[in-house]
């Protein structure tokens, strides 16, 4: 029995049953809907920065037209899947937790008539694509990821120009208190130096191809194939 893919099976399991239940709340985050708490607003607005900065990071770099279909992994709520298709981007968005795929196709049902858009509710690593995408987006999705190196392999063979990704930074009390939070709702957390990044791309064969950003709690990544 290969004890280490349980324990991930498991934990993957857990983060699908947390963003399920924490869907109808999840859009506040970006500053809309339900009422929050103040230390929740707190947070909010601390994380907030870093999500405005790596927002517009994606923004810029999908802006350019050799990039016309994207995977958005982790999708959540459908935030960068709107946009990019409001950018006329052709856009699948994936998430393992059912309620925030449905906030997706709430924001984006008008651009299923015309093709636009697919969705796919599935982990990512158990999902087989047929098709390949210019570009992916992975925002918020690397911190509940424990084998993050197999998410780089399998990106390899489904993306053909260019990655971009977040990664939330270790240290600080903010953070560290964030795992407490979310370790007592069952969802794991994970964090990354930036030699935990380097290490990563180097064993991966990116060393090359990588710029990182270092945007307030993220580290922003964009990998140019
Ligand atoms: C913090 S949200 C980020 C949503 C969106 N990318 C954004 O930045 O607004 C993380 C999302 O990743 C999804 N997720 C976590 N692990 C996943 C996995 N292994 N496969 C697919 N989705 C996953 C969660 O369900 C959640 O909706």
């Amino acid at each position: 029995m290969d004890n280490n893919k349980n324990y991930a099976v498991t934990e993957t399991k857990d983060v699908e049953a947390f963003f399920h239940g924490y869907a109808a709340d999840f859009d506040s985050i970006y500053g809309h809907t339900k009422k929050r708490s103040v230390s929740d607003k707190f947070l909010d607005t601390y994380f907030r920065k870093s999500m405005r900065l790596r927002y517009d990071l994606v923004l810029k770099y999908t802006a350019n037209t050799n990039i016309k279909t994207i995977l958005d992994v982790g999708c959540g709520g459908g935030v960068y899947c709107e946009a990019l298709l409001n950018m006329g981007k052709t856009v699948t968005g994936l998430d393992i937790a059912e309620g925030m795929l449905e906030l997706t196709e709430i924001k984006t049902k008008k651009f299923v008539a015309e093709g636009k858009v697919n969705y796919v509710h599935s982990g990512y690593l158990e999902h087989e694509f047929t098709e390949k995408f210019d570009a992916a987006v992975l925002v918020g999705f690397f911190d509940y990821i424990k084998t993050p190196l197999e998410v780089f392999k399998k990106l390899e063979t489904e993306i053909t120009k260019e990655l971009l990704m977040s990664f939330p930074k270790s240290g600080g009390f903010l953070g560290w208190q964030r795992k407490i939070r979310y370790n007592m709702r069952n969802c794991p957390l994970y964090y990354y130096s930036k030699k935990d990044l380097e290490t990563l791309f180097s064993k991966i064969g990116w060393s090359g191809k990588v710029e990182i950003f270092d945007i307030e709690r993220d580290f922003f990544v964009r990998v140019k194939f």
